[in-house]
């Protein structure tokens, strides 16, 4: 089958790869119709973060329909039309039951092969999904396929850093970052209530887009977007910081917008191994800082939902269809934000 594998850092190719095979009976093989690109992709991409082993399938994001179940696969059949979260899940350890589902025991990431260990991704026509009855849901009637897709990674997390952060009726908040995640965030920010949600960035396409979602776009290089955040809110700074970049620049302006006793809550993945803000800074403003990995799987019971009544345009995210081969190429275009490259869609059984 095609898939798009990692030869070095910016450097995929898309090319033929053996077939997954069942390798056990919890296992489950879906075809990919569609696979997404993410800004978590692009971290062993850029080489920001490293261990990745060349030959590895990339992606984490699909949605497709199930060809083959093991003998032990109880709740999916073949023909069912499927999304994964992008971590799998066991269902039944401690932290599954905690509905810390991202850190299950037996948790593994779709596209992380490491010194032989791992699972391959999905930017492939076919992908092996282990825990498949814990792991997998089904897509709900009246859900659109391309909107559905967000739920297994950036809507859920959208919904997850707004839960991080406590977001509630009439909450204050920024969002830093108008990528697929941060623009999710906005979402799930207004769901949850917050009053005013303000979306920094500095592409303004990411910008507008933010803006359609009923958020106000702010350009974070521009010292009048501090002046006026802290204006609108009596002086103080926002309630919560949704940061969803991942760099020490981000996690400094985050820092600097919150108010005393307000919540930064960090979805942006950090490869850094110190705080931009010091132990003697978080005492002085009373912090709550909050982290993590998405536990998508839990997060999908309500954002699949939300994604079937159809209230917002999810798809306007998505910039570019493209087929599988040319993921090579969309890679280019996603990390250096060309044509507008905001979220890409490949298809790989088009
Ligand atoms: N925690 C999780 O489980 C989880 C899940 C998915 C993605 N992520 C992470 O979330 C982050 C965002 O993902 P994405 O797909 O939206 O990525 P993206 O790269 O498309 O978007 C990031 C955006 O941040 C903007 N930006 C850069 N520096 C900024 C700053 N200082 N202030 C404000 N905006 C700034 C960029 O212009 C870009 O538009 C990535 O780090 C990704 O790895 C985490
Ligand atoms: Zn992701
Ligand atoms: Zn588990």
């Amino acid at each position: 089958m095609q898939a798009i594998t990692f030869r070095g850092i910016r450097d995929l190719v898309c090319s033929e790869v053996p077939e997954p095979q069942l390798l056990d009976p919890r296992d489950v093989i879906v075809a990919v119709h569609l696979t997404a690109i993410c800004g978590s992709d692009l971290h062993p991409y850029r080489g920001s973060e490293t261990g990745l082993d060349v030959g590895t399938i990339f992606g984490h994001e699909f949605l497709g329909e199930v060809l083959e179940v093991g003998a032990e696969v109880a709740n999916f059949a073949a023909g069912d039309r499927v999304v994964a979260p992008f971590t799998t899940n066991c269902g039944s350890c401690w932290y599954c039951e905690q509905g810390l589902t991202a850190r299950c025991e037996s948790s593994q990431l779709f596209g992380w092969v490491q010194d032989g260990q791992g699972l391959h991704g999905a930017q492939a026509e076919r992908v092996r999904v282990p825990h498949a009855d814990a792991t997998l849901m089904r897509v709900p009637h009246g859900a659109r396929d391309e909107e559905a897709l967000f739920a297994g990674d950036v809507l859920s997390t959208g919904a997850f850093v707004t839960e991080l952060a406590e977001v509630r009726a009439g909450s204050s908040v920024a969002v830093l970052g108008a990528g697929p995640v941060g623009l999710m965030a906005s979402i799930a920010a207004r769901e949850a209530g917050a009053q005013l949600v303000y979306v920094l960035d500095s592409v303004p396409e990411r910008l507008a887009l933010a803006e359609g979602f009923g958020a106000t776009g702010l350009d974070y290089t521009l010292a009048t977007t501090r002046e006026r955040i802290l204006d609108e809110t009596g002086g103080r700074g926002v309630d919560g910081v949704l940061e969803c970049v991942g760099s020490p620049g981000a996690t400094r302006l985050a820092f600097d917008l919150v108010r005393f006793g307000g919540t930064v809550a960090a979805a942006g993945v950090h490869t850094e191994d110190t705080f931009a803000f010091s132990p003697v800074e978080a005492y002085d403003k009373n912090l709550t800082y909050r982290a993590g990995r998405c536990s998508a799987r839990r997060l999908m019971e309500k954002t699949l939902p939300l994604v079937a009544g159809r209230r917002f345009d999810l798809a306007s995210i998505i910039s570019h269809r493209l087929p599988l081969s040319e993921g090579p190429d969309a890679y280019r275009l996603f990390d250096e934000r060309q044509e507008g490259c905001t979220k890409v869609l490949l298809l790989p059984n088009a």
